[in-house]
């Protein structure tokens, strides 16, 4: 597949995104208000690290920051299935309170991985948010705070990629 940025559609703007972030700030922040201790706050790199940054800054609640990158695609629009972990928290998160922060929920294969490698690490609890989530699959995931559900278009910009590329365009488009 070739992507041609002047054929791109619009699925999303900045501003529903933004709005939509300041909504689940709100939620995320209501949710944790009886919860002392900090909130740690995990973006999945890359394709995360738009919504992150206007997420968080929407929660107001004690937070440290971290960062995992796991790969499940290798290229293209193509899952393969399987996951490789790239980098991962270092601090010791035993009764850490983890908020996971994703961009897109596809066929939930990352996230599921994801949620099961923190499970080893004996959380207080593991909440998900994620920008995205196709309603293609039945992927079984409970995302805690929802964005968007979309159909089964391949997007990109806003942190989304086609082979690394596109990652900067300031909103989400999809090709027809
Ligand atoms: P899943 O494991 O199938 O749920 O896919 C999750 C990961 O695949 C996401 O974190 C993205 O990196 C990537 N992905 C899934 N769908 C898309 C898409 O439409 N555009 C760009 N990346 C996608």
């Amino acid at each position: 597949m070739d992507i041609d940025p002047k054929k791109l559609k619009v699925l999303l703007t900045e501003e529903q995104i933004l709005a939509k972030a300041k909504e689940l700030g709100k939620q995320i922040t209501e949710y944790y208000k009886n919860i002392k201790e900090e909130i740690v706050a995990v973006c999945a790199l890359k394709g995360s690290v738009h919504f992150f940054s206007d997420l968080v800054k929407n929660i107001d609640h004690d937070m440290t920051y971290h960062f995992v990158r796991v790969s499940s695609y290798h290229g293209g629009t193509e899952s393969s299935g399987k996951i490789t972990v790239n980098s991962w928290v270092k601090e010791n998160l035993e009764n850490k309170h983890i908020l996971l922060i994703e961009d897109i929920v596809d066929t939930g294969n990352t996230i599921r991985f994801l949620i099961d490698e923190f499970k080893k690490q004996k959380p207080a609890s593991i909440k998900l948010t994620s920008l995205l989530i196709k309603n293609a699959h039945d992927h079984g995931i409970h995302v805690d705070f929802p964005g968007f559900e979309i159909d089964n278009y391949f997007v990109i910009g806003y942190g989304l990629d086609y082979d690394e590329k596109y990652r900067n365009l300031p909103f989400i488009g999809y090709v027809e």
